[in-house]
């Protein structure tokens, strides 16, 4: 592949993105942000460059709105895409599928059109172990049969039938294809667990705009008293405590991740689960997160989430094997980390 020299994260400014620019930048990668900021914040990006002490290029903008997105393709010489950009709530992605479909699809398909057009050959796609649906055949490897449960889920992997079309139409130039064939065009979808954790500085973390709806988001506001208590949604479940088990991954990690999916990319389609390959159960969180932090977390037994299933967790070997990544951060580390995220931004970005 080309010298990995610049590349473009769509939805940079978000919670994965900016942990993942940190690492590009870091590694003397430079990055150019594109993000609408509808479920972020530009303050984001202006944290990650005071701690990296390095600039960032950015593009207010739509993914959907491709001469927006031509316009960065453009200006500036791409060796690779990760395309983040997407909406990510599951039971809003119940009341709004159109909504869902029209953004998360139209966003991967202006990037894949851009990428025929400027003869860029290398992607990474942000996909989500929710492609395994409820299936309890844990650990889940990568060939584990595919289905969703909600149509946010069903929006990743239909983009990965269209990436897994992508590749296949570019093994070989034709007559039918020649004007929009990509030489060597590599796609790296990675499936991520439950990303939680923030960057050790404090300066940078998650902070969902409104309501927030995964766990740590959660804790982190009981923790800091925006919330007096944690629901905890089912202890009946057939677990280790009832509790739902699930594979919580450092966001750090999963930044990392990314970086060696760009820079050992090969030619073809490749999948990889980005996960710890251990399961924590609600309440280990919850205790966890007390004992490190020395802080109680109150919280009541809920009844079960429409959808949860009992336990989600990752091999990650293939992973660990073809791009050498490893999970590195323990559990304590993550809740550490979250916590002092939050004590340093109880308002997260505050805009
Ligand atoms: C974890 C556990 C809840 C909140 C979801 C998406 C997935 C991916 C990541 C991303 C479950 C329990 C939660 C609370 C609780 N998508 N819980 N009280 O459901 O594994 O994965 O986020 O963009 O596609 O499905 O993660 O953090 O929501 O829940 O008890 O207030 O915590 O029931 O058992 P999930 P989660």
């Amino acid at each position: 592949m080309s010298k990995l020299e610049t590349v473009l994260l769509t939805g940079g400014a978000g919670y994965i993105g900016t942990h993942t620019a940190v690492e590009f930048l870091n590694a003397g990668v430079n990055v150019v942000i594109a993000d609408d900021y509808s479920n972020s914040s530009p303050k984001a990006i202006e944290r990650l460059e005071q701690l990296t002490g390095k600039q960032v290029v950015k593009y207010g903008v739509n993914m959907c709105d491709k001469a927006a997105v031509r316009r960065i393709f453009e200006e500036n010489r791409l060796d690779a895409i990760v395309h983040f950009a997407g909406y990510k709530a599951v039971g809003e992605s119940k009341a709004l599928p159109i909504q869902y479909y029209r953004n998360n699809v139209d966003s991967a398909l202006v990037v894949c059109e851009l990428m025929q057009e400027f003869g860029v050959n290398q992607l990474v796609f942000s996909s989500s172990a929710t492609v395994y649906g409820d299936s309890q055949n844990v650990p889940f490897e990568e060939d584990e049969p595919t289905s969703c449960t909600n149509p946010y889920g069903w929006t990743k992997l239909t983009i990965e039938r269209i990436l897994t079309d992508f590749v296949e139409a570019n093994k070989e130039k034709t007559d039918v294809n020649k004007d929009v064939f990509i030489n060597d065009l590599s796609v790296t979808l990675l499936r991520y667990f439950n990303p939680i954790g923030a960057h050790a500085s404090g300066l940078i973390g998650e902070d969902p705009r409104g309501p927030a709806n995964n766990l740590m988001p959660h804790v982190a506001r009981v923790a800091v008293g925006v919330n007096d208590h944690l629901n905890v949604f089912g202890n009946d479940y057939p677990t280790k405590d009832g509790t739902c088990v699930r594979d919580y991954i450092h966001v750090v990690d999963l930044a990392k991740g990314h970086l060696l999916a760009c820079q050992k990319a090969t030619p073809g389609l490749h999948t990889y689960n980005l996960g710890t390959g251990k399961g924590y159960s609600v309440l280990e969180v919850v205790e966890t997160f007390e004992r490190v932090n020395g802080i109680r977390i109150p919280y009541v037994f809920a009844a079960r989430r429409p959808g949860d299933v009992p336990e989600s967790y990752a091999n990650p070997a293939r992973a660990n094997k073809e791009l050498g990544w490893r999970a590195e951060h323990s559990l304590e580390d993550m809740c550490r980390d979250v916590y002092n995220w939050q004590k340093n931004n109880p308002q997260g970005y505050g805009d």
